[in-house]
């Protein structure tokens, strides 16, 4: 069963592919109106669930669009309205599930509900974000590099904040696809160890580096994101913000990255605070990209999923 959990457990040929794919799949639809069909419909006939148990703009919509391009049909099902969401147990919910759709995706707090669900599916299950990792959205962000880029393959990340789901992400794509990482933020925010030994396993250099001034020297890409994510408590707001403010993303910290540097957020953003407005829409920034980017590689992971 091909099921997309995480970036660090999917094999590096297929996580090629998915971007490859992704990346044809991309310019084939050039010019299109966003409804449009692609030419050929691999989802015909498939039905795919999107559950969200936290809010979602980017997610939700991409793969809606997605699955309809593809010639699919989805149902957009909110946690809290389910079953789910009052008792039934994620294995039952899962077997349910899969006597109706296709294909699941899910958006959730607790990693052990995601690999519970994909325990007890016997359809593929795609993880749309939890509270440790967000692996499409790395997906899309690799595609937005070598688009602007080429090859990520040696490149130097710099991850500016707090060591969240989306930067563990990154780690875990730092090993698949060969890039070396270096975080900088506070020490109470270290991403985990486990995701920083597993990326080093695989060759690459990973760096913890207090002064984000020396953190980005030498950088091809500098990223961002919001300093409170939606699992933490709204009580350490501010908190985070002291600890987080001398990591902000400003034209002073980018102008001491490499002069090509390019500027990520997987947004939703919260405008001068983790980021500058001047950043995010300066010559560096490619966040929009990477926000379409969302769509063409989901549809190759769904394709890679269901081998269509
Ligand atoms: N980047 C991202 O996953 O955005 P949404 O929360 O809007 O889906
Ligand atoms: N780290 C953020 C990412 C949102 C797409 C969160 O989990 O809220």
């Amino acid at each position: 069963m091909n099921h997309f959990l995480d970036i660090h457990l999917t094999d590096t040929k297929d996580l090629r592919k998915i971007i490859d794919h992704a990346a044809e799949m991309k310019t084939a639809r050039q010019g299109r109106p966003r409804g449009a069909l692609d030419d050929d419909q691999p989802l015909k006939d498939r039905m795919v669930a999107l559950i969200f148990e936290k809010p979602s703009t980017r997610t939700r919509v991409s793969f809606d669009v997605g699955v309809r391009q593809m010639g699919g049909q989805t149902m957009v099902l909110s946690g809290s309205d389910m079953q789910l969401g009052h008792g039934e147990t994620i294995a039952d919910t899962a077997r349910v599930l899969s006597r109706y759709v296709d294909l699941i995706m899910i958006r959730t707090f607790d990693e052990a509900v995601l690999t519970e669900m994909a325990e007890f599916a016997t359809v593929p299950v795609i993880n749309g974000l939890t509270d440790r990792t967000h692996p499409c959205q790395i997906m899309a962000d690799v595609m937005t590099f070598e688009e602007h880029r080429g090859p990520i393959k040696g490149k130097k990340v710099v991850w500016s904040g707090d060591g969240n789901n989306v930067c563990a992400s990154f780690l875990h794509a730092a090993g698949q696809f060969g890039f070396d990482l270096t975080f900088t933020g506070p020490p109470t925010l270290d991403p985990e160890q486990e995701f920083i030994d597993l990326a080093r396993a695989k060759g690459s250099n990973i760096v913890i580096e207090r002064d984000p001034d020396k953190a980005v020297d030498g950088a091809d890409l500098v990223v961002a994101d919001t300093w409170v994510s939606m699992h933490d408590a709204q009580s350490a707001r501010e908190r985070r913000h002291n600890q987080l403010r001398p990591y902000q993303v400003n034209a002073a910290l980018m102008s001491k990255a490499k002069p090509d540097a390019l500027f990520m957020h997987c947004l939703p953003a919260h405008r001068d605070e983790e980021a500058t407005s001047d950043v995010m829409d300066g010559p560096h920034s490619v966040i929009f990209d990477e926000a379409e980017n969302r769509l063409h590689a989901q549809k190759a992971i769904m394709r890679w999923c269901l081998e269509v």
